[in-house]
């Protein structure tokens, strides 16, 4: 059997040697968001050699109030830029071959300000060190949560500049490729969303001025990149309300992106609200991205409840996404892209040092066979 799967696919100038992402995962386990020498280090070296083809770097904010928690990664300085040196050497050092690092570019807007998970999530309390929160318009995500400012052209032009910067220092870093986060309610979101918008001036009302910053935010960054790395965004498919985003709207946004050479989006959904139901489930989010696929033509990854490799392979051989990512299933087993080539029959080095993992679990294993 031949794994579309294990294919590889160019995103604009960068070449991936299968369709498995590892999911952008905050780990809340940065120090002002600069990495964590040790956590930091083992995660990404254990995902650099888990078969993923593409390793997106966690949500990383690029200015320090752009932070949803206290342990977010940030890219905002020479001393957060100078903490991913060392820990993406580490990684790219291990990293089976062909493999990519993508970092998503982020900020919280008025989801900031928060306790990590494992805190309970809310919004800091006034003894936790909070910040001033800032919003697309001046309201809360939830009741308890911080009151955002609304942004005042100022403070557009900062964002947009902090992004850039941001951007630059990625690639700085040989990161090969950049995801812009407009999704799960945070900024960017904030702005393209009806039910957290309700600007009046040019970036919000129609939404071709609610798409107007992550747009110039689009623009901006592909301007300062070097032409070798990808540039992509996370965008919402869904907000799973009326009064939201739908696809329709998703589809506009991702024919925009694509329209200023944005080489890919990423297609997920939910976050900008609390009380909205959403129908989790196996692979739930893939007929979102097979609509943005199959009406823009960008290269889509598709996301979200993907978790055996039959049901990966199927989403891509069926031409719903082009790329796959998974999240929780590799905190689970870093190793499932070596599990998924087993099941599909696909070819995958090994780090050499653990190649008699082969003997012992792939076809033609011979448990008994004497070590040597
Ligand atoms: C621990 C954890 C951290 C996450 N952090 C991010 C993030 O930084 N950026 C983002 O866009 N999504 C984030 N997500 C969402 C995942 O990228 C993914 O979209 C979601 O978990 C659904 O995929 P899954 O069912 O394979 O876990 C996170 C999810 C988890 C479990």
């Amino acid at each position: 059997m031949s794994s579309k799967l294990f294919e590889p696919l160019a995103i604009g100038p960068v070449t991936v040697p299968n369709r498995i992402a590892v999911a952008p995962m905050c780990q809340y386990s940065a120090h002002d968001g600069c990495a964590d020498p040790d956590w930091h280090t083992q995660h990404l070296m254990n995902l650099a050699m888990s078969g993923a083809g593409l390793v997106m770097i966690e949500a990383t904010a690029v200015e320090r109030r752009g932070r949803i928690t206290h342990g977010c990664l940030g890219l905002w300085s020479d001393e957060t830029q100078q903490s991913l040196t060392r820990v993406l050497a580490a990684a790219r050092r291990v990293a089976l071959p062909g493999t990519k690092f993508g970092i998503q570019l982020a900020h919280a807007g008025r989801k900031a300000s928060a306790q990590r998970p494992w805190e309970g999530g809310s919004a800091l309390a006034a003894d936790a060190d909070p910040w001033t929160t800032a919003s697309s318009s001046a309201l809360p995500f939830s009741a308890g949560w911080h009151t955002p400012d609304a942004l005042d052209a100022a403070g557009i032009a900062r964002i947009k500049a902090a992004f850039v910067d941001a951007a630059e220092r990625a690639a700085a870093l040989g990161i090969e490729v950049i995801e812009l986060h407009a999704a799960h309610g945070y900024l960017l979101h904030q702005f393209t969303s009806p039910l957290a918008s309700k600007r009046t001036d040019e970036y919000g009302g129609s939404l071709e001025n609610r798409l107007r910053l992550p747009l110039e935010i689009a623009d901006a960054v592909r301007a300062a990149i070097p032409d070798d790395v990808a540039l992509g965004a996370r965008i919402t498919g869904t907000d799973w309300t009326p009064e939201g985003i739908d696809i329709d709207e998703a589809i506009v946004f991702a024919n925009a992106l694509k329209a200023l050479g944005t080489d890919y989006v990423c297609v997920t959904s939910g976050g900008i609200a609390t009380g909205i139901s959403i129908p989790v489930g196996e692979g739930y989010q893939l007929p979102l991205a097979a609509d943005v696929k199959r009406a823009t033509g960008i290269v889509t990854r598709g996301v979200g409840m993907i978790l055996t490799p039959r049901q990966a392979e199927a989403a891509i051989a069926s031409g719903q996404a082009d790329q796959i990512a998974l999240a929780r299933a590799f905190l689970d087993d870093p190793r499932w892209g070596w599990h998924a080539a087993h099941d599909l029959g696909a070819k995958l080095a090994f780090p050499p040092a653990y190649d008699r993992v082969r003997a012992a679990v792939w076809p033609g294993a011979n448990l008994l066979r004497p070590a040597t």
